[in-house]
């Protein structure tokens, strides 16, 4: 079985320093993994004291602009969060695609990010599903421009997210996501990148989120066709962020 990884979303939580530092060092103190890559993204406010506390869990971080320097206001810069040790961004999350961004923003965030040696991991995801299928369109057409342009050599850099923004926790009248949804949406991506990139280019990573849980995750990472988990509601509880873990760990 190969290595998983687990990324929690921590999202715009826990509301102070205080509270993050303590669910990160639980999570620290409590868990053991050999064969996990863990990676937690809190808020960029949060990462240089957090990075500080251990080396064992990755950081990430939840956005990035694509320009380096200059009249940006509020923005943050690859160069920025790689200085402070942060390996991951996440980009394209639904949240933020709701609040206006396009796939054209997510494609420069995607190309600043690796030129300074970040790694995107680029959310993906229909927002309601259509009985005429149309939800594969949505997800090639985020897939195909938000890798525009972007070299082959470098696409085994990314990890895509599939999340069904019908199926996160916090969607009104949300529904469960089966793993067969996931393995489906999984094989339909990697011919999406083929189809693209060519057969012989080295795949991203592909994962899936969207309500993972302790009691989940189980079936979606032996059989959503998943290299790993992007919790998000779930990894705020430092117990069963560790159960997440504890069930990558013992596939
Ligand atoms: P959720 O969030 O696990 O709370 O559904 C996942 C995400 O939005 O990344």
């Amino acid at each position: 079985m190969s290595k998983k990884i687990i990324i929690a979303n921590w999202k715009m939580n826990p509301a102070s320093l205080k509270e993050a530092e303590t669910l990160f060092s639980n999570v620290v103190k409590k868990s053991s993994f050999k064969k996990t890559e863990v990676v937690i993204c809190p808020p960029f406010l949060y990462l240089e004291k957090l990075k500080k506390i251990s080396k064992k869990i990755i950081i990430g971080a939840q956005d990035v602009f694509w320009q380096e320097r200059g009249a940006f206001t509020g923005e943050v810069s690859a160069s920025m969060l790689v200085s402070l040790g942060v390996k991951y961004v996440i980009v394209g999350h639904s949240e933020r695609r709701k609040l206006g961004e396009t796939n054209s923003d997510v494609n420069k965030k995607i190309k600043n990010a690796l030129f300074s040696g970040l790694k995107p991991i680029l959310c993906v995801g229909e927002t309601e599903r259509d009985e005429q299928h149309g939800y594969f369109n949505i997800v090639k057409n985020q897939v195909e421009e938000c890798l525009n342009g972007i070299n082959k050599e470098l696409i085994s850099k990314i990890i895509i997210a599939y999340e069904p923004v019908w199926a996160l926790s916090t969607t009104e009248g949300r529904r469960d996501a089966t793993s067969s949804d996931s393995r489906e949406m999984s094989v339909f991506i990697k011919k999406v990148l083929t189809d693209k990139f060519g057969s012989k280019t080295k795949l991203p990573r592909i994962i899936y989120g969207g309500s993972v849980n302790e009691k989940n995750c189980g079936d979606f990472l032996t059989n959503g066709g998943v290299d790993g988990a992007l919790p998000g509601a779930a990894s705020l509880n430092a117990d069963k962020f560790l159960e997440i873990i504890n069930v990558a760990e013992n596939l």
